[in-house]
């Protein structure tokens, strides 16, 4: 538990010039509660000021005790567990209990769990028929997206969102079902017929099965590939108040159903500066013939007709944790499937990106975008799917960030302000009169 330092008497005194006036703000937890900031005020009956931070790059919007980064150190915890020890020890099941109870299971817990997730794993037909009517060019990021709301009309106890056995129930199911919505999707672009469940596999096992199997066909899962799947499961399971957990947590507030919650944090990991990025990193890399024209893209990035998609953060100012574990991931996988040169150019470009100037002044490293895509692709997935991957191990992190915001009985919707910066008051302009 992070040591709460604060002291009743910190406080942050401010002079307003316009008035002359001096306020004191209290600090709590390194922050000044932004509310406090309206008795700022030059007349009495003014709003009072408030803080300006468009893409809140320093705003605290909660409390939590699901994830822990220290992005100048590098450092990533799942309630208090390091993220390598989570990865390398955990199974992703064991992982999602400890995100939503804050303690890993008991080997009682964990099988009453694995039974639950079992038990509502299944293949919704409506489901299915929502994803033979879709486009089959329409990226799989938007069928999960539309997937995930649809998914609410299967039951009808989904907007007790303020019981907390009505969220467990929902967020079983949301565990157990995602990654048959992923394979739906998937088979779906691929003309692969209906999804095929099977819960006397593990739960990354069934879920390379339900994408891999083929009528008629046994398909063997690999031993290397099910760790590597869960692996990367548990490494993209939460990340504290991303922009898709902020999402979740933004629709959430207004009580609805945590289907269109959730369907709402897909829509926000879509976006190639988001989750989009693993996808968008294997696109680059195919872009680079060989480890020899390296040099020159990064060029192009440094002079800004590209980014180097898979480096940078706006958290982590150091390795991105992940990037680590997973890079070594990546080469246990290629050790099974083969090798791939696409590695050998991901390393040639980190290793340049690293040592360059433009990328180390600006604190540019590799984040957990960047060798991700290669596994998947070396699993055998196109590149369209690698963000679907990541929805589906972020599912509990969002779930456990709106279980803690819908059990906190000060939750309020969320609803910022703005400057204003349009016109003054005018009046109307008959069609006739308009220029
Ligand atoms: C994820 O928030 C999370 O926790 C997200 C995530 C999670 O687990 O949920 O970790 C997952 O989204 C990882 C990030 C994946 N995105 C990418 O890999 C896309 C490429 N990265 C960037 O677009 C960028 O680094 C962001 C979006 C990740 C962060 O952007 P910021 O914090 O808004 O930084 P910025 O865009 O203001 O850039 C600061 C400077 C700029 O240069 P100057 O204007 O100062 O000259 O750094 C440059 C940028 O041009 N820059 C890059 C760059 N990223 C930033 N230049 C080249 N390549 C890049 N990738």
């Amino acid at each position: 538990m992070s040591e709460d330092t604060t002291n009743n008497s910190d406080a942050l005194s401010a002079i307003d010039s316009r008035t002359g006036k001096e306020y004191t703000l209290p600090i709590e937890h390194d922050t000044i509660p932004a509310t406090k900031l309206r008795e700022i005020k030059v007349n009495d009956d003014d709003f009072g000021m408030l803080s300006y931070d468009p893409a809140l790059k320093n705003t605290v919007t909660c409390k939590s005790s699901i994830c822990f980064i220290d992005g100048e150190k590098g450092i990533l915890e799942y309630r208090g567990y390091p993220i390598q020890e989570t990865a390398s020890k955990g199974t992703y099941l064991e992982i999602c209990w400890l995100l939503l109870n804050g303690e890993l299971p008991t080997a009682a817990e964990l099988d009453m769990f694995q039974a639950e997730i079992s038990a509502a794993t299944y293949a919704p037909q409506d489901i299915q028929k929502l994803h033979d009517v879709f486009n089959k060019n329409l990226h799989p990021m938007a069928m999960l997206e539309s997937a995930l709301a649809a998914l609410g009309g299967e039951f009808d106890d989904i907007d007790d969102v303020l019981s907390a056995e009505s969220r467990h129930q929902q967020i079983i199911r949301l565990i157990a079902l995602t990654p048959v919505l992923a394979a739906m999707g998937y088979r779906h672009r691929n003309d692969l017929g209906p999804v095929e469940v099977n819960t006397d596999l593990s739960y990354s096992s069934n879920f390379l099965h339900m994408m891999l199997s083929r009528k008629g066909r046994e398909h063997e899962i690999h031993p290397a590939l099910e760790k590597a799947m869960d692996a990367l499961l548990i490494l993209h399971a939460d990340h504290e108040q991303n922009c898709s957990a902020n999402a979740v947590r933004a629709v959430g507030s207004s009580r609805v159903n945590p289907y269109s919650a959730v369907s709402a944090g897909a829509s926000a990991l879509h976006g190639p500066l988001h989750g989009g990025a693993n996808q968008a990193v294997l696109e680059m890399l195919n872009q680079i013939d060989s480890v020899e024209d390296v040099p020159a893209f990064l060029e192009s990035c440094k002079n800004g007709e590209r980014r180097l998609m898979g480096f940078g953060h706006r958290v982590y100012k150091n390795y991105d944790p992940r990037a680590k574990v997973i890079g070594e991931l990546a080469a246990n996988v290629f050790d099974v499937v083969g090798h791939n040169p696409k590695l050998d150019i991901a390393i040639a470009l980190e290793k340049a990106a690293v040592a360059d100037e433009y990328f180390s002044s600006r604190k540019l490293f590799p984040n957990v975008d960047f060798y991700s895509g290669l596994i998947y692709s070396a699993m055998g997935f196109d590149a369209r799917m690698f963000t679907v991957f990541f929805a589906v191990g972020r599912m509990v992190g969002w779930l456990a960030h709106w279980n803690e915001m819908m059990a906190d009985s000060s939750t309020k919707i969320v609803r910022p302000r703005q400057i204003y910066t349009g016109y003054e008051r005018r009046d109307w302009v008959e069609a006739s009169d308009r220029k």
